[in-house]
């Protein structure tokens, strides 16, 4: 694998190598000195064109550790500000030498574009609404960690699943490690052409959340996309908190052994309470810390090889 751009591209060995390696990946975070040589000599370039704290430092992090030479790139503060296209910036990022490329963008479809014009490997790190591959190896790792193999373990993906990447990514990786899934959403917030696709694919989906909520092994709440809404979902926050939001009360619906994700930032009070984020079934923190451990994983697999 060259690159890693879509949660497609990983085969259920492919995916089980990574969580594999990123376990052991983890035991470095726990060091006094976090550091292994693997990624000596090697040059990562993180160029961001969207807002991010966990993705980004996560992936600062994961490079460090593994001691390669990591270079933030924002667009703010970049010649993109000045109108730069999106091809001119890769392709003078990548002339200075660079042997990866974690690209996050508000196109759908940019770091595979980018990765034609390219010869470093490049990682998708959020495209548009279409997809975050190193977001679903996170939280698949995350629910290993807490319930072992994923294989018939059930996943309800709650909320705003129009504007959701890691939706997508998190679908196709999960059904890939054997998981069920119902996506939960209210009918204005269901993409279009989900149906077939849940036909196709085998998932479930459904606009009620009650039912589902004592059936689960995972409650993976995502966040309310404001950002990305130019209409009226729903009439009202409380209106959708109502429905759709992990509150106290459904709670006590989820079942002791069952956890929490999400994947951040979090809108508490309207997706999530927060008592739901704060207590002992959420893994919301343990996704965080996940994070580092997989992307240093996924560039290692990426770049790993002999400098
Ligand atoms: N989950 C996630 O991608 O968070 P950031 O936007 O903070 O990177």
């Amino acid at each position: 694998m060259k690159h890693l751009l879509s949660a497609a591209d990983l085969s259920k060995d492919h995916a089980l190598e990574i969580l594999d390696t990123a376990e052991q990946m983890h035991d470095v975070q726990h060091r006094d000195v976090k550091k292994l040589p693997a990624l000596r000599g090697r040059t990562v370039v993180n160029l961001f064109f969207e807002d991010s704290t966990r993705t980004r430092s996560s992936f600062e992090i994961a490079g460090k550790w593994l001691s390669a030479d990591v270079i933030n790139v924002s667009a703010k503060g970049s010649s993109v500000s000045k109108g730069e296209s999106l091809r001119d910036t890769v392709l003078t990022v990548a002339s200075m030498g660079v042997d990866g490329l974690v690209i996050r963008h508000h196109a759908s479809g940019a770091p595979a574009q980018v990765a034609r014009w390219v010869d470093a490997a490049v990682v998708n790190a959020g495209d548009g609404t279409h997809e975050h591959p190193t977001q679903a190896l996170l939280d698949a790792y995350t629910m290993r960690r807490r319930l072992g193999d994923l294989e018939g373990k059930h996943v309800a993906i709650v909320g705003d699943l129009t504007h959701s990447r890691v939706v997508r990514s998190n679908l196709l990786l999960l059904h890939t490690l054997g998981a069920h899934i119902t996506l939960v959403a209210p009918p204005t917030l269901m993409p279009s052409g989900i149906a077939d696709w849940a036909a196709a694919e085998g998932f479930a989906i459904t606009n009620e959340f009650d039912p589902v909520l004592p059936t689960v092994d995972v409650a993976m709440m995502l966040r309310v996309q404001k950002e990305r809404m130019s209409g009226g979902y729903f009439s009202t926050p409380r209106e959708y908190t109502v429905g759709y939001g992990l509150t106290r009360d459904r709670l006590r619906k989820l079942p002791e052994h069952a956890v929490i994700c999400h994947p951040g930032p979090m809108n508490r009070g309207l997706e999530i309470a927060a008592d739901a984020a704060d207590e002992a079934r959420s893994a919301i923190l343990d996704q965080v810390s996940a994070g580092v451990a997989v992307r240093m994983s996924v560039l290692y697999h990426l770049l790993g090889g002999n400098a």
